[in-house]
């Protein structure tokens, strides 16, 4: 199996969890959704997607991305996956109950093979100032940690593993 994985990401834990998935898979690359050249995709057998969520949202590229390529991706071996915060809530984990995969499938109407939401990273230290302090308020207010001088990663690497093991079979 021929596989790429493409991801859109900001402050790199969304390429983190694309190394990890893509392990020791031979055949396989992974590309930043913004070296991504046209008419490309028909040369793998297998996509995964990985994006950030940034305010609320996917990036607008990803949305772009899918819609130029949607014949080619209906007829592949599809995976997407969101990276974002809230799932690291127990009720928010799951790509039934996370808000931004149910908001990307609408938006997207793309129905990939295999579904996954994965929790993130707030890296304060690394934050400019505003984005710093919202940040803090969002985590406040939704019971996260607030503490600015620390990185605080949520990802479950066993969950990222286990996920790596499904795509390798499918
Ligand atoms: C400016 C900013 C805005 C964010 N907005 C959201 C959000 O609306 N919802 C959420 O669940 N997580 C949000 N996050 C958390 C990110 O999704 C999380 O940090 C993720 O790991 C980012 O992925 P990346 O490192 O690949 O860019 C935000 C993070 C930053 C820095």
């Amino acid at each position: 199996m021929n596989k790429i994985f493409i991801y859109s990401s900001i402050d790199g834990q969304t390429l983190k969890i694309c190394q990890k998935l893509k392990g020791k898979f031979d055949n396989s690359q992974i590309r930043n959704l913004d070296n991504m050249k046209e008419g490309e995709l028909k040369n793998f057998d297998q996509i995964i997607i990985g994006a950030a969520v940034r305010y609320g949202d996917h990036n607008k590229k990803i949305y772009d991305f899918i819609k130029k390529n949607k014949a080619i991706l209906e007829i592949k071996k599809t995976v997407f996956f969101s990276v974002n915060a809230t799932a690291r809530k127990e009720d928010k984990n799951d790509p039934l109950t996370n808000p931004y995969i149910q908001k990307f499938l609408k938006k997207t109407n793309w129905k990939p093979n295999k579904i996954n939401v994965f929790a993130g990273r707030i890296n304060f230290p690394e934050y400019g100032f505003i984005d710093k302090y919202i940040i803090k308020l969002i985590m406040w207010i939704t019971n996260g940690p607030t503490d600015t001088t620390k990185s605080h990663e949520f990802t479950n690497w066993e969950m990222v593993e286990e996920f790596s093991k499904e795509i390798e079979s499918f």
